[in-house]
């Protein structure tokens, strides 16, 4: 490991409880480390920055540029760290690249995942938190939405490789009492998620809104999805430092949104003038997806706060902001005659 990579130790009087987040640079994660951040957690971020952005890292997280699936690496910053708890995000999340290549997608999703929890076995971590997908988990979702009782039957190999991860956390529960607690994410969106991914439509729609370009529905665009808007996961992975243990949780909102209300929805917000440009569907796309999220309810005392209309426009605020940000970086003149809200023109005139 190179030196640069490797930040200085912290401080022996330090006292607060230090959560490793892997995947701390991307959407999810560096949301919810900003939050144990907030609530006064150290917070140690293990990304190897494939997807993830290192503007996204909270300035006082301590960064380690490692890969999850790197042996000696990691066995260093656990040695070095020694975390109270681990929240586990890093993932190869392309469901597509997932069947192109489904041995790097085991490789980094459940080789990587057994890295860290032979680490957390070997350093006696107190919780492990788990990113799963319900979005993949059960298939084709009737009208009865599925229950965390309900047999998973994931279609593709990263649906695959979640579950397995579920299977090696239960493993690792009865053999060494590691305790753990897995999420089944239903369709998360919000500020920071990749707008250039295969996943994540609602980034991808806000980032075509704004550069004025076509949008894309494959299908008749009423397939429904179970859209959570990324601060109820994050209340729900702050929830998890203290309550639930060795159990499995859908969070979704327990609803659905099809398509083509989300493309309304952001036309309503955002003043977009054009129509949707409706394409063949996609092979193999499920129609229906949602969660029945009852026990996250009843043990957790979680359920999704954000209404769809306000997540929409928190996430478009956001994209519209970052827009800006980008554009005006080379040219902070334009900022002089006033066309930048206030928050940013204070940012940007410390360049001038
Ligand atoms: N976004 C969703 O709707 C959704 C739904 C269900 C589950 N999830 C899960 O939530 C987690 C986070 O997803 P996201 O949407 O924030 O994706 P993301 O791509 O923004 O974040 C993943 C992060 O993991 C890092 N990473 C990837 N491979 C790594 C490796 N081998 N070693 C170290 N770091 C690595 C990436 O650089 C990135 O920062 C993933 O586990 C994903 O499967 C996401």
């Amino acid at each position: 490991m190179k030196n640069e990579k490797f930040p200085a130790k912290a401080g022996s009087r330090q006292k607060r409880k230090k959560i490793l987040v892997t995947g701390g640079a991307g959407f999810i994660a560096s949301n919810i480390s900003d939050a144990y951040i907030q609530a006064g957690y150290s917070v140690v971020v293990v990304d190897n920055l494939s997807t993830g952005k290192k503007e996204n890292i909270n300035p006082k997280a301590k960064f380690y540029e490692a890969d999850i699936t790197d042996k000696k690496q990691i066995a260093q910053i656990f040695e070095r760290e020694k975390p109270d708890i681990v929240n586990h995000h890093a993932a190869q999340i392309d469901v597509r690249k997932s069947l192109a290549d489904p041995i790097f997608d085991a490789q980094t999703n459940i080789i990587g995942t057994i890295n860290l929890l032979e680490n957390c076995v070997r350093y006696k971590i107190k919780k492990f938190i788990f990113a799963s997908s319900g979005g993949v988990m059960y298939g084709e979702c009737g009208k009865v939405l599925p229950s965390e009782k309900q047999i998973p039957r994931p279609i593709s190999p990263y649906g695959i490789t979640k579950h397995a991860v579920e299977h090696y956390l239960d493993y690792y529960s009865q053999t060494y009492r590691l305790k753990y607690v897995a999420f089944r994410y239903g369709n998360v969106y919000g500020p920071r998620q990749d707008p250039y991914g295969e996943a994540g439509v609602v980034a991808i729609f806000c980032n075509r809104i704004l550069a004025n370009e076509p949008i894309n529905i494959f299908g008749d665009g009423e397939q429904m999805r179970d859209y959570v808007f990324v601060s109820d996961i994050v209340n729900a992975n702050l929830i998890a430092l203290k309550k639930g243990k060795n159990e499995i949780f859908n969070i979704g909102t327990g609803g659905t949104k099809s398509v083509n209300q989300l493309f309304y929805e952001l036309k309503k917000i955002t003043g977009y003038s054009q129509k949707p440009v409706y394409r063949p569907p996609r092979t193999g796309e499920l129609f229906k997806s949602s969660l029945d999220v009852k026990k996250a309810q009843q043990k957790l005392g979680w359920s999704a706060k954000m209404k769809f209309s306000e997540g929409l426009e928190k996430t478009f605020g956001y994209f519209r902001a970052s827009e800006f940000e980008r554009r005006h970086r080379k040219t902070p003149d334009k900022i002089i005659r006033g066309q930048a809200p206030k928050r940013h023109r204070k940012r940007f005139c410390e360049l001038l």
